[in-house]
């Protein structure tokens, strides 16, 4: 009897993780509502027209936004208000619901500086070209590589959580110690999938410290943040983690 409470509650555990991970996948995937709420980080865009304004100044700014939420993005066609990446696409808002999406690629860079270069017009994108050299911002190399390796931590984390759930259902020892291993896996992929991404998040949030003084107060010209995708990455883990334990005990006392 034991046994068996010690599998259930192992697979809730895993069920959680999984049901987690699935929200995680479906981010910025459409603009339909979930989807929409979901990214492993955002980048706010609403300050820049005016960092760009001070360093043209006296030549005004013009036609930098766009306000056509279906304006096709990466072709130049004006820059949105708010960037969100998730795992396999990233959007472009014009206010908080409208926006549109990229085409869905397996391992999705996480390049916010290509992303917002392909919006603007071409003699803006060379101006931001200089303002933001050496930061991680514009080091796409640097974040393609690391955001593709954790798109794959996250992926085998994913599918190693959903065979922890499936083989912990058949009421063998054996396939208890499978879980196990499969939620140790799992738990340390994921561990590393989202360490990768909370790093490289606290790197480009370096952008964040650029500011244009604008009379008394400093305005920052982008505003990266963590997005929930990123919370629900670490939630998952930890559910997974978690259920370490009672699928360990299970292997032990469960006699099928
Ligand atoms: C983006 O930043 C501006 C200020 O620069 C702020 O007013 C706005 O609420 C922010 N938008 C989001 C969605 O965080
Ligand atoms: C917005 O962009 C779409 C797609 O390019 C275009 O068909 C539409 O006419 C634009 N709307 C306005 C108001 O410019
Ligand atoms: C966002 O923009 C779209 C299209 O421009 C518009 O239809 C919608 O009302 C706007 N929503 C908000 C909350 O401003
Ligand atoms: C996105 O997909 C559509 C339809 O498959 C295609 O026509 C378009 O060229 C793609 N866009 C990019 C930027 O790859």
């Amino acid at each position: 009897m034991r046994g068996e409470l010690c599998v259930g509650f192992a697979s809730v555990l895993s069920f959680v993780a999984l049901l987690l991970l699935i929200f995680v996948h479906v981010g910025q995937i459409n603009t339909s509502t979930v989807p929409r709420g979901i990214a492993m980080a955002k980048v706010n865009m609403s300050g820049y027209g005016q960092a760009l304004a001070a360093a043209f100044n006296p030549d005004p700014i013009n036609d930098l936004y766009t306000s056509n939420a279906s304006a096709p993005i990466g072709v130049q066609a004006g820059l949105r208000q708010i960037y969100e990446f998730g795992l396999y696409s990233h959007c472009a808002y014009v206010n908080k619901t409208a926006g549109r999406c990229s085409n869905t690629t397996v391992a999705n860079k996480f390049l916010p500086y290509d992303a917002v270069i392909s919006d603007m017009a071409m003699n803006y994108s060379q101006a931001t070209d200089i303002i933001l050299k050496g930061t991680t911002f514009h080091n796409s190399g640097y974040l393609g590589t690391q955001s593709k390796a954790a798109y794959y931590l996250i992926l085998l984390g994913s599918i190693c959580t959903a065979l922890a759930l499936f083989t912990g259902v058949i009421k063998r020892t054996v396939a208890f110690f499978i879980s196990s291993s499969l939620a140790v896996l799992g738990s340390f992929l994921l561990l590393v999938g989202a360490a990768l991404w909370t790093v490289m998040i606290k790197k480009t949030e370096a952008v964040n410290d650029k500011t244009v003084t604008l009379g008394q107060s400093a305005i920052p010209i982008i505003m990266v943040s963590a997005g929930p995708g990123l919370f629900l990455t670490w939630a998952a883990f930890a559910c997974l983690a978690v259920s370490i334990v009672p699928y360990m005990l299970s292997c032990c006392t469960f006699r099928g």
